[in-house]
């Protein structure tokens, strides 16, 4: 979060960041969970709507948390009886990582833009974060739309996120493995682009809940 360290009331704002930030990704453990995947560095868990209330709990206190990491406005989830999130859980007993999933019926895939002459890798990603994204308005099928993914800023770029899309993959419909094409990304950020250009193994995968992209045929 940026603040004005001078200025009373931002910092007053810092200071309820900060304690809903700590509160949210501290982790105690509980007695059932349901373990997707186990890593030198953390697991992975999921929780779903029917789960106790004290694991419910954890689930909006971190989806908050977020969305203000995040800093817009995010789309509502479409079903919540039918979303499942999960929790990368670090050995030091935090949150580190969460992806809401959601079903969908349709994605629009995004239409990639000619890039400028580039020179550097540093260039490219400047340009990708600067640049707005277009997507198509023909709907294609798309099975399960990932409405949040996120990483604590500490621990990005250890595949954190990479290991919570696996997993659900395989999750997400029992006994089914997801192919990525039918995965869509609500509204990505710059971050959540580059990452899915990425993972996807193009710049052309599936978006829904649009709001801050800009649409066009
Ligand atoms: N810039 C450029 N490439 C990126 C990137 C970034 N910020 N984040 C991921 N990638 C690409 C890289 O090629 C990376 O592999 P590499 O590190 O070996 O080069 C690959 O994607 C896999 O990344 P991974 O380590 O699995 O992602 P992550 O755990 O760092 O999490 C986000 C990625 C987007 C979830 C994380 O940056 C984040 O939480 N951002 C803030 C929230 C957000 O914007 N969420 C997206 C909503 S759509």
């Amino acid at each position: 979060m940026l603040y004005t360290a001078s200025n009373p009331e931002d910092e007053t704002q810092h200071l309820l960041f900060h304690n809903q930030f700590i509160s949210a990704v501290k982790y105690v453990g509980w007695k059932k969970e349901r373990i997707l995947a186990e890593y030198p560095d953390g697991r992975i868990i999921m929780v779903l709507p029917e789960d106790p209330k004290y694991a419910l709990k954890k689930v909006d206190e971190i989806r908050e948390m977020v969305d203000n990491d995040l800093g817009f406005q995010q789309a509502p989830l479409m079903c919540y009886s039918r979303t499942k999130t999960l929790l990368f859980i670090s050995n030091d007993k935090k949150v580190v990582g969460c992806l809401i999933a959601e079903h969908i019926q349709w994605g629009y895939r995004v239409i990639e833009e000619k890039l400028p002459v580039i020179r550097s890798e540093e260039e490219k990603v400047r340009f990708e974060r600067q640049k707005a994204w277009c997507c198509s308005t023909l709907p294609e099928p798309a099975i399960c739309g990932i409405s949040r993914i996120w990483v604590f800023s500490m621990m990005r770029r250890k595949k954190i996120a990479s290991r919570m899309i696996e997993c659900l993959r395989s999750n997400f419909i029992y006994g089914s493995y997801l192919s990525k094409e039918e995965i869509a990304f609500s509204d990505p950020t710059p971050d959540g682009k580059l990452f899915a250009t990425q993972y996807c193994g193009t710049g052309q995968f599936l978006v829904y809940n649009f709001i801050n992209g800009q649409n066009t045929t």
